[in-house]
């Protein structure tokens, strides 16, 4: 059992999105040997209706249905109690959550996510428990844990220990404001294509300066508003 790094308190309506990403791979491993506590908290248990109804219609009109402020509120009281923890909602009004966050992320040992649905969550319940918003892009998806998921999985690559193998982070794409360099293994030659020869060399540091170059080669071909931004920091 190895020391707990991180705790992730998801509160929604479908703990089985959640409950998926707990069972696989690394988070499961993670999970398994104590660095990672994943608990889920279904905002309907919370709800004081006699029909355990946890959504109405909009104030003032409009499409869709809207969280009511009672089980929200309430759920995220009783799970946070009295500490001083983020609350976090997933919300595509929050901020654009890139490689920077995540780390800052990393360095809580607890964080509770908010996860909304249908048209969103009643703004008093927002108001009375949100500390920070995140947004995991410019699109609209059905459910706040899929974001949640993506936000957990992006900061989990910082908690010591959850990679197993900690210098795979160092390598990995925007560590250095690049794009990772291609990666080759078995066979040697498939359908006629070749791995690069300077991998086959044993020779670590050209092979170190191949992977830099292919690094700049590709984030200015697929990302260069990404390479643009190194150059200009480079300069600094
Ligand atoms: N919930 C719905 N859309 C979202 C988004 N883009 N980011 C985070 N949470 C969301």
């Amino acid at each position: 059992m190895e020391c707990k790094v991180i705790t992730f308190d998801c509160l929604g309506l479908f703990d089985e999105v959640i409950n998926v990403y707990k069972n696989y791979s690394i988070i499961a491993r993670a999970i398994e040997n104590g660095l990672v506590e994943i608990n889920t908290f279904n905002i309907r248990d919370y709800t004081l209706d006699k029909h355990h109804r946890v959504d109405d219609s909009p104030y003032g009109g409009g499409v869709g249905m809207v969280l009511t402020p009672q089980p929200v509120v309430d759920a995220v009281e009783k799970v946070k109690g009295r500490h001083d923890v983020p609350v976090v909602y997933l919300s595509p009004a929050g901020r654009l959550l890139n490689r920077d966050i995540a780390k800052e992320y990393a360095a809580h040992k607890r964080i509770i996510l908010l996860c909304g649905h249908y048209e969103g969550v009643d703004q008093r319940a927002l108001d009375m428990t949100v500390t920070d918003y995140i947004s995991i892009g410019d699109y609209v998806l059905t459910g706040g844990e899929i974001a949640a998921v993506i936000f957990m999985d992006s900061i989990l690559r910082f908690c010591p220990g959850v990679l197993g193998n900690e210098a795979s982070n160092a390598e990995e794409s925007f560590e250095d404001g690049l794009l990772e360099y291609p990666h080759y293994t078995r066979p040697e030659d498939f359908r006629g294509i070749k791995v690069p020869t300077v991998l086959l060399s044993g020779h670590h540091k050209n092979i170190a300066a191949w992977r830099a170059e292919q690094s700049a080669i590709l984030t200015k071909k697929f990302r260069p508003d990404l390479y643009a931004k190194y150059l200009s920091e480079k300069q600094h």
